[in-house]
């Protein structure tokens, strides 16, 4: 069973991935052939983005069970040495709910086998469902969202939610991909997003890459200002875990856009597939923040920029209130407030 898109290949022995920390410079691949070296891959951002840690997860469970091939042919003993890969997987990354969505599936599917016999083509199937499935969510979110943007919009977006964030097509920018493809003539802006850089390295890469030659990239600060002029239509961002009244965990910097949209009276939209919803969780404050290294603060292109000894905050994520989202496009249709109310009705859907 095999995989491909430009994020990914399966090769029903290894994971190769695009090395995104690379990215635009060199279009190089990782090739990871244990369970370790894709949780090590999740970890040092050689693969990012919500959707694509889902399914990245999901290969790494395949590569652990495969690991532990010829050392016993126990069922339990089996479970337990998957708990152990689970664990690990787990633990690389907080914020982006799918990668544990993913995981679970994946154990779900191990409990209900039941037995040894045939377990790794069952496995992998899975966890190429998971990725199939991700490409047909993407281009349903981008069917519903496209309906939202107006020929002559100008859109702004921040961080990556594109090919690069999901096994391919993407989410918010497969949504400017949609309305591009049917014909819109479209200006987007692009934030820079520091401090990992990913709008300014992956995704004007890829916007340039669909053709999209009215393509902007601004440093982050320019946005507020952008709004103010007029210059900017409608905000779509991604996400890494809606949780149940609606609030919105993603990329650091996606608040203040927020913020700075609902003061300009600018329609402010989130896309994501139904699998970064958490009902578990009541409200944004119960979401876990990652906080990472910093020298991506103190650091810009492997330089440092900052002096030494400066004390640093480097939160990846933020949460943005519900209040400020004017609506949630998902693949299942596109959600209005309440989203109390109208997140469960579409999980239940
Ligand atoms: O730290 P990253 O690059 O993994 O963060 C990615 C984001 O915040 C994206 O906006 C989000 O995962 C949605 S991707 C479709």
């Amino acid at each position: 069973m095999e995989l491909k898109s430009i994020t990914m290949e399966w090769t029903g022995e290894s994971l190769k991935l695009i090395d995104q920390r690379k990215l635009p410079l060199e279009e190089e691949y990782v090739e990871c052939k244990t369970y370790l070296e894709v949780a090590e891959a999740i970890r040092k951002m050689i693969v990012r983005g919500a959707p694509a840690i889902g399914a990245t997860a999901g290969f790494g469970y395949v590569l652990g069970a495969m690991e532990f091939h010829g050392k016993s042919r126990d069922f339990n003993d089996f479970v337990g040495w998957m708990k152990k890969v689970k664990k690990t997987l787990e633990e690389t990354r907080p914020t982006a709910v799918n990668l544990f969505w993913a995981l679970d599936r994946m154990e779900n599917r191990l409990m209900e086998c039941g037995k040894m016999d045939g377990i790794l083509e069952k496995l992998e199937e899975e966890a190429v469902k998971i990725a199939v499935e991700d490409i047909e969510t993407n281009k349903n979110i981008g069917k519903h969202g496209s309906q939202l943007v107006k020929d002559g919009d100008t859109i702004l977006t921040h961080c990556n939610t594109g090919s690069l964030a999901t096994v391919d097509y993407g989410t918010a920018l497969g949504v400017i991909r949609t309305a591009f493809e049917q014909g819109k003539k479209l200006r987007v802006f692009v934030d820079e997003t520091r401090p990992y850089l990913q709008g300014a390295r992956l995704t004007t890469w890829e916007l340039l890459k669909y053709g999209i030659k009215d393509t902007y990239l601004i440093s982050d600060n320019m946005a507020g200002w952008m709004m103010k002029k007029g210059e900017i239509d409608l905000v779509i961002v991604g996400a890494d875990r809606v949780v149940a009244n609606g609030d919105v965990a993603n990329k650091i910097g996606t608040y203040s856009l927020a913020v700075l949209a609902n003061k300009h009276g600018i329609p402010f939209y989130v896309a994501l597939p139904t699998s970064t919803i958490d009902l578990s969780i009541p409200n944004g404050d119960g979401i876990p923040i990652e906080e990472r290294s910093h020298d991506e603060v103190t650091h810009c292109g492997g330089r440092r920029i900052a002096p030494q000894g400066v004390k640093v905050r480097n939160p990846a994520f933020d949460v943005t209130d519900h209040e400020l989202i004017t609506a949630i496009i998902t693949e299942k249709g596109v959600i209005y407030p309440p989203y109390e109310e109208n997140l469960k009705k579409i999980m239940k859907r």
